[in-house]
């Protein structure tokens, strides 16, 4: 049973940093569309890789590290919106092993991403947003969900925190991808 929330995953170990700062607007913007909110932050935890056990098909993870949690967030949400920092041209690790394993959990048992609204949001001082915005897609893409557009690719250009707000355009992309999310969550209701 969903619960019309939207999850915000925020990718970085930084509290507070660009990532945190830009989707604490994109939280913002859902509220105001009035969709409910939750941010989660991954860098809280340490996350393990999949390791192939083969084990999720009861719809957890037999890795205990605080990911069945964040699983349990989403598998009730709307909408799963992915924020990530860029390192080295890609998403952050914790990350792409998170979303593995989210995705390994949902198509082994009853696929509880399917048809959740959401998208990646890329954020980084110059390069590498759009790797990441498409290495981010195969989640998505492959896990049955719905990924509304915005008026350019969802990323943000800053480097030390506060930064990121400061791109006028990658916030008004991401802004308008978040009143696309709430949007399409109301037509599918
Ligand atoms: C290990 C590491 C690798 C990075 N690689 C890139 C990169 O490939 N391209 C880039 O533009 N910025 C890169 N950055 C900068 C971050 O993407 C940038 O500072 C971003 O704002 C961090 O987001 P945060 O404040 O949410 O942590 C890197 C930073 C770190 C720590």
């Amino acid at each position: 049973m969903s619960t019309g929330k939207v999850v915000l995953l925020c990718g970085s170990p930084r509290p507070g940093g660009n990532t945190a700062q830009v989707l604490g607007e994109c939280a913002k913007v859902l509220e105001r569309e009035g969709i409910e909110t939750e941010t989660v932050l991954l860098g809280e935890k340490r996350i393990f890789s999949c390791t192939a056990c083969g084990l999720c098909t009861e719809g957890e993870c037999a890795l205990d590290d605080g990911l069945n949690e964040i699983i349990g967030k989403i598998r009730e949400a709307e909408g799963f919106i992915v924020g990530t920092p860029v390192y080295f041209g890609t998403a952050r690790g914790d990350v792409t092993a998170a979303l593995q394993r989210i995705g390994m959990v949902s198509m082994s048992s009853d696929s509880f991403l399917s048809r959740k609204v959401g998208g990646p949001i890329a954020v980084a001082r110059r390069g590498g947003h759009t790797a990441t915005l498409q290495e981010l897609l195969m989640f998505y893409l492959i896990n049955d969900m719905i990924v509304p557009g915005s008026t350019y690719w969802n990323m943000v250009f800053g480097r030390t925190p506060g930064e990121a707000l400061g791109d006028e355009e990658g916030m008004r992309t991401v802004r308008r991808f978040a009143e696309n999310v709430a949007f399409l969550i109301r037509k599918l209701r």
